[in-house]
């Protein structure tokens, strides 16, 4: 928590002392009656409790020594036994002049320093990259950066799904249509082909190959063969996948450089693949591996199970590796090459089982140490409008680029008009803005419905209101800068509406450490919004720049600086850039 509230939660575990009570811990949170005090704390009732005291006997002796601190204005008792904190002017001045110079107090925890992996929910190559792919990069994107603000450090791996069937089922559909390609040429070794394939041409292909090779039991087969031939590196066809990977990565990439997601490794299934034979042999050498149905499988069941746990499946009985199988081989790779605290993956919460599977038996086979902790941020589905699966007019499903395309026009429309230049390129910037937020606005396993008026709305909960008004205090600052005005201290809170500003800081470190906990943005997305809207209120409420008292207007500035700065941090976090204007 703030570094200021955790000075004062000890001096009070101090003074609790004194009066002979001996705690581990003392919490103060934010005042549910703003109107008696800026905090409270509630810690006296279960005290008296627990010691047969009456708690307002108590709460008056702890307040009598309470009065006495230069960080309280005001301690006062109410009801049975709460205690109402005000903070003196020095204590909020102080705070907000460190924030002012050093916002990373707010964010940096020294306690928490890990290395940490993110397993991306993986688009797959050679398919169109659809709405649904948007929550696992932009949740996992702002993760990264939250970590990173924390103090921890991170690797991100944006984990294709590139090997398996379905790339048999694509090049068989090459193969058929394209039957005297050099790929397909027995005494093919490797050499560059000169065959014109596009991003589009795949997202055609890809639907068809796969609905014919469902359709007919002899097309599957041969598909299957194709891939087995492939996973083998058969000259031709490892080629030609390199080509189709190739053109879906570019692709991947331009749009994900559009939403400012970046990844440190483009690793994908097939890298994994690679570790899979070091790996079965591993487990077969633990004996934990049994015959059933033909499959060979891990029994993860754990004793305190009260529900069904299946078995995790690792070869499955047609000989095929399994989906489990890759994630561990996937595992595998990641422990031999990199010294990790935590792995954590964003993926559709209906994937939940399949982790938790994958989990246990990474640590019951100890393919890593038990310390290695696994943990899953599963998340809920953005739906269409109605609330149902997200799809195109025609019934398909929505492509993450037509998306983006549609928000980028909504915004565009609202752009001032004399904004001449780059319109669509700050019109851009704000649709990913209003998507990403109204993204990470929910609990991460929230459903929620795309509403494309009320999440581009400039005066509602969204990106865009947070922008326009960050943008707004930015032109505040740059013509004080102008009119040579400084704004380098705070001196005066005597304005309740600065004060409310400041005592409403004060909670920030709480919040990211919660959200870190939760690994969930919407508590940060909240508090971005309430923020700037209480700033907004004073800026409504007040003249700054036309202020006559010097010290008012410094501090009025300063304040505004520290919640500027504040807001372009946290933005950072989400992954949301800042236009120039709007
Ligand atoms: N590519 C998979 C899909 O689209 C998701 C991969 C999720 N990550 C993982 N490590 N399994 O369904």
């Amino acid at each position: 928590m703030n570094y200021k509230i955790k000075l004062l939660e000890d001096k009070i575990k101090e003074a609790l002392n004194t009066l002979g009570y001996m705690l581990d811990e003392v919490t103060i949170n934010p005042s549910n009656r703003p109107e008696l005090g800026d905090y409270q704390f509630n810690g006296v009732m279960p005290l008296a409790k627990k010691n047969n005291q009456n708690p307002v006997e108590v709460a008056h002796n702890l307040v009598a020594i309470l009065k006495t601190y230069p960080e309280l204005k005001d301690v006062s008792v109410a009801g049975p036994g709460f205690i109402n904190l005000t903070f003196s002017d020095s204590f909020l001045i102080d705070f907000l002049n460190d924030s002012l110079k050093d916002l990373t107090i707010n964010y940096k925890d020294e306690t928490i320093k890990k290395t940490i992996f993110l397993d991306y929910g993986g688009p797959n190559v050679a398919k169109v990259l659809h709405v649904g792919h948007l929550r696992s990069a932009n949740i996992g994107e702002a993760l990264k950066r939250l970590c990173n603000a924390i103090g921890c450090k991170t690797i991100s791996d944006v984990h294709l799904g590139d090997w398996g069937r379905p790339m048999g089922m694509v090049i068989l559909e090459i193969k058929t249509r394209y039957p005297d390609l050099a790929y397909f040429k027995e005494d093919y070794h490797g050499e560059p082909v000169d065959f014109n394939l596009t991003n589009d041409d795949l997202l055609e292909l890809y639907p068809i190959a796969t609905s014919k090779a469902k359709a007919d039991e002899k097309i599957m087969a041969e598909a299957r063969d194709i891939n087995y031939d492939l996973q083998h590196k058969h000259p031709g066809y490892y080629a030609l996948w390199q080509k189709i990977v190739e053109i879906s990565v570019n692709e991947v990439q331009r749009l994900y450089q559009d939403l400012n997601i970046s990844f440190d490794l483009w690793e994908g299934e097939s890298d994994s693949f690679a570790y899979m034979d070091e790996m079965l042999e591993f487990l077969y050498s633990k004996n934990i591996v049994t015959e059933s149905e033909g499959a060979k499988v891990i029994n993860i069941k754990e004793e305190t199970d009260n529900k069904e746990m299946p078995p995790l499946i690792l070869i499955k009985s047609n000989g095929a590796v399994s989906y489990e199988a890759t994630d561990l081989a996937a595992i595998w790779e990641r422990n031999h090459k990199f010294k990790l605290d935590e792995i954590w993956y964003m993926t559709d919460k209906r994937q939940e089982l399949h982790f938790t599977q994958v989990f246990r038996a990474a640590h019951q086979s100890a393919i890593v140490s038990p310390n290695l902790k696994f943990v899953f941020n599963g998340f809920g589905t953005m739906n269409g409008p109605d609330g149902k699966p997200f799809k195109t007019r025609d019934g398909g499903v929505m492509p993450l680029s037509d998306l983006l395309d549609m928000v980028t026009g909504e915004c565009e429309k609202r752009l001032m008009p004399n904004i001449t230049t780059n319109r669509e390129k700050i019109a851009r910037i704000i649709a990913v803005g209003a998507i990403k937020y109204a993204d990470l606005l929910p609990f991460r396993t929230t459903d929620y419905n795309f509403d494309i008026a009320k999440f581009t709305d400039l005066n509602g909960k969204t990106g865009t209101y947070l922008l326009y008004s960050t943008i707004r205090m930015k032109s505040l600052l740059t013509k004080a800068q102008q009119e040579n005005i400084s704004f380098d201290y705070l001196k005066d809170v005597s304005n309740p509406s600065v004060r409310k500003i400041i005592v409403a800081m004060l909670d920030l470190k709480r919040i990211i450490k919660r959200s870190f906990e939760n690994c969930s943005l919407n508590e940060i997305c909240e508090y971005l919004y309430k923020i700037t809207n209480l700033y907004n209120n004073f800026y409504s409420e007040y003249k700054i720049l036309t202020e006559e008292n010097n010290l008012l207007k410094t501090s009025y500035l300063s304040l505004t600086k520290t919640i500027y700065d504040n807001n372009c941090y946290l933005l950072n976090i989400l992954g949301i850039n800042i236009p120039e204007k709007m």
